[in-house]
């Protein structure tokens, strides 16, 4: 294929022969599949892409619903339970509630849920929800409005807040909320997004910022650390550690707010990797399978599938594109290096 924005390298290898469901050569097993239904986005977030936006995908070089559902359907068949919907946006793709009700038919029904900025939820909480969504993550980084509009460079944190009542209203629960803290423009009121989220009973984790924009503006010196939220929102809350034994795979490390029964998580992506318990993997809108946001490498399914590939031909490009996965990303280390699809063309 030719025209993809962001050239990574291609490349097959496989697994050893009879390999059951997706497994690394670590032991470590995917059951968490992140698909990226668009590679769009109607904000422009500054850790995320330039205020231009991006070159993105032209149609055909997409996935279509058919062959989105199929790819799903190889992936459930080798042991995913739950499928992450994301971008971009994942509400820009206009079938998206027709997607759903498809991969919730699918057998064994694998756990949905969605990763969102939130703009258009208001509408759709409701059809995503008995279309079969079960969850949904909605980003929110400030609830200043200046703030927001400052850090996605769009005026649209009302619609946002819309979104997220609807969520909660579709019983899409427990409706969790992502933020990323960046320095000098919303790492001051972290507390206060904290706040608003209790009140609401959104469940509010914060995530290290991590080198994926698509600008490679990232600075481990300018980063705000998992431990600098921590003692940010320590000034204001009363934070108990839950134990790590309730974490299993999950990233965050959560905390009881002043006694609980709320929480916050605190996720250290950058600072304190948990790529040793990773069940993921990912496919892109183009078809792409990867086995990390910083894999340089990634495994075609779109020209095998529309070559007439069959569904055990595609099991087995999957197959060899785990067993190849890394032990982790190394941020931070003398060779680390930033893979040139950006987190808005591999989903979060
Ligand atoms: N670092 C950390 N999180 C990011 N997100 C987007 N880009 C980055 C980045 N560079 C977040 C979004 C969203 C999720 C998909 O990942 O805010 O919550
Ligand atoms: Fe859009 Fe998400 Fe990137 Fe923000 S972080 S610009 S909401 S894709």
């Amino acid at each position: 294929m030719t025209g993809l924005p962001f050239p990574s390298v291609r490349g097959e290898s496989r697994a050893p022969e009879g390999t059951v469901g997706l497994p690394d050569q670590l032991g470590r097993v995917a059951r968490d599949l992140r698909v990226s239904v668009t590679d769009r986005c109607n904000l422009r977030c500054r850790y995320c892409m330039p205020a231009e936006g991006l070159p993105w995908l032209a149609k055909p070089e997409m996935l279509t619903d058919d062959e989105l559902v199929r790819v799903i359907g190889v992936f459930v068949g080798l042991g995913i339970t739950q499928i992450r919907l994301t971008g971009g946006e994942p509400l820009l793709r206009r079938s998206l509630v027709d997607v759903v009700r498809r991969v919730a038919a699918l057998e064994p029904r694998p756990r949905i849920a969605m990763t969102t900025n939130g703009i258009g939820l208001d509408r759709l909480a409701q059809p995503l929800a008995d279309a079969g969504l079960d969850r949904v993550n909605v980003s929110l980084d400030t609830i200043d409005p200046q703030e927001f509009a400052d850090l996605t460079r769009r005026d649209r944190l009302h619609d946002v807040e819309l979104g997220l009542k609807a969520a909660a209203a579709a019983g899409l629960a427990p409706v969790k909320v992502n933020a990323v803290a960046m320095r000098g423009i919303n790492d001051h009121s972290v507390g206060d997004l904290l706040q608003w989220c209790l009140d609401r009973g959104y469940e509010l984790r914060f995530i290290e910022q991590m080198p994926l924009d698509a600008q490679h503006g990232w600075d481990a010196s300018t980063m705000i650390s998992a431990e600098e939220i921590r003692e940010r929102l320590g000034e204001r809350f009363e934070l108990t550690p839950l134990p790590a034994a309730d974490r299993g795979s999950a990233p965050a490390e959560r905390f009881l707010v002043d006694g609980g029964p709320f929480t916050v998580g605190i996720i250290a992506s950058v600072s304190a990797p948990f790529c040793a318990a990773c069940d993921r993997t990912r496919l892109t809108a183009d078809g792409q399978v990867r086995n990390c946001l910083f894999s340089q490498r990634e495994t075609d399914l779109l020209g095998p599938l529309r070559a007439g590939a069959t569904d055990e031909e595609l099991a087995a490009l999957i197959q060899g594109e785990m067993w190849r996965k890394a032990p982790g990303h190394g941020i931070g280390t003398a060779d680390f290096v930033q893979p040139d699809r950006p987190m808005s063309a591999i989903g979060g």
